[in-house]
């Protein structure tokens, strides 16, 4: 038996990732920047073992399906090419998040698979390996290999494609990020169905392909200037653009519901006020406003307005990719 046990943050794009270009080695058609957070965080431990007679996978203390279970052997094969192993393992992990609303991560989930699976077959990655065996598993899980603000570089193939620290003297320190959970009864569109869909037929694919990376450049030039305003503007610019060309997609669709859109109104009413805060979404309804730390209570105390206390997490920023003891 050979174990290893990892933990890892959730990260969320400021500028997106969306769209792929190669679905099996998962490269990316465009770069995206990201803020890793405390908030949010799995663990998981792996043991191999010549005794194991398949691949098993417990989340949140629940056994899982096939389905899901399959996910994990796949990204299992390609450690065990790596260490040219064939053994079974049996993966444990453990999600942290404050309330059940849908926020379980797969970028800190196959971030933390990864690293527990350097450590269990010993293949002494660098942290650019594991960002790039990281990405095999889930496309943003490369960034949350690493802490603060981490760029996810596109390359054009497995070995050029990883995440990197976007230099900032330690700014995000000063940062923040209120997560406002919005439960909605929608059917689900995975972030893997949705850009694939958005790839192959929305007419507004093309625009965001040409202006995100002038959003990169953006970001990071704000970042260098620690200029909140310049940040948080184009991060809000940038996902409204990303959720564009879901509506031009065939068939149309939206992560958006009306509760989304109600907290969306709700940060530019705030900003209206004089308090900076800026808002982005992903896959799914919930709304995520990037402030600066000394105005977090005056901005939580304005989402409560129309948020209940349990809707509102805050999470500031995080660290990156960290090997865990094994219980005995
Ligand atoms: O890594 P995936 O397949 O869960 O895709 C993430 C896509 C977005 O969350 C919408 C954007 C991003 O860059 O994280």
């Amino acid at each position: 038996m050979y174990n290893g046990k990892a933990r890892a943050y959730t990260n969320i794009a400021l500028i997106k990732y969306w769209g792929k270009k190669d679905k099996e080695l998962i490269l990316p058609m465009n770069n995206s920047l990201s803020l890793t957070l405390d908030a949010f965080y799995t663990e998981t431990s792996v043991s191999f073992s010549p005794y194991h007679t398949k691949d098993s996978f417990v989340l949140d203390g629940q056994l899982q399906d096939e389905k899901a279970t399959a996910k994990v052997s796949r990204f299992l094969d390609i450690a065990r090419k790596k260490a040219g192993v064939n053994d079974f393992a049996q993966v444990e992990s453990q999600n942290f998040v404050p309330t059940a609303a849908g926020l379980a991560s797969s970028a800190s989930g196959l971030a933390a698979l990864a690293g527990a699976c350097n450590d269990a077959l010993q293949l002494g990655l660098s942290e650019k390996e594991l960002s790039q065996l990281a990405r095999r598993g889930s496309g943003s899980a490369c960034r949350s290999v690493f802490g603060g603000f981490v760029e996810w570089e596109k390359g054009h193939s497995d070995d050029t494609s990883y995440a990197q620290v976007v230099p900032s003297d330690d700014w995000e320190e000063e940062l923040a990020m209120i997560f406002i959970l919005i439960n909605d009864q929608q059917k689900d569109v995975s972030s893997r169905d949705g850009m694939e869909r958005t790839v192959a037929t929305s007419d507004f694919y093309d625009g965001w392909l040409e202006t995100v990376s002038r959003d990169i450049q953006t970001a990071k030039q704000a970042i260098a200037a620690k200029d909140f305003q310049a940040l948080g503007e184009v991060t809000e610019a940038n996902g409204l653009k990303m959720h564009a060309t879901t509506l031009a997609a065939t068939p149309p669709f939206t992560y958006w519901s009306p509760d989304s859109l109600k907290a969306m109104n709700k940060v530019r009413q705030i900003r209206q006020t004089g308090l900076a805060c800026y808002f982005t979404m992903d896959a799914g309804p919930n709304v995520k406003v990037l402030c600066q730390k000394k105005d977090v209570s005056a901005i939580l105390a304005a989402l409560q307005e129309d948020f209940t206390k349990e809707q509102l997490t805050c999470a500031y920023a995080g660290e990156g990719l960290k090997s865990l003891e094994m219980e005995v």
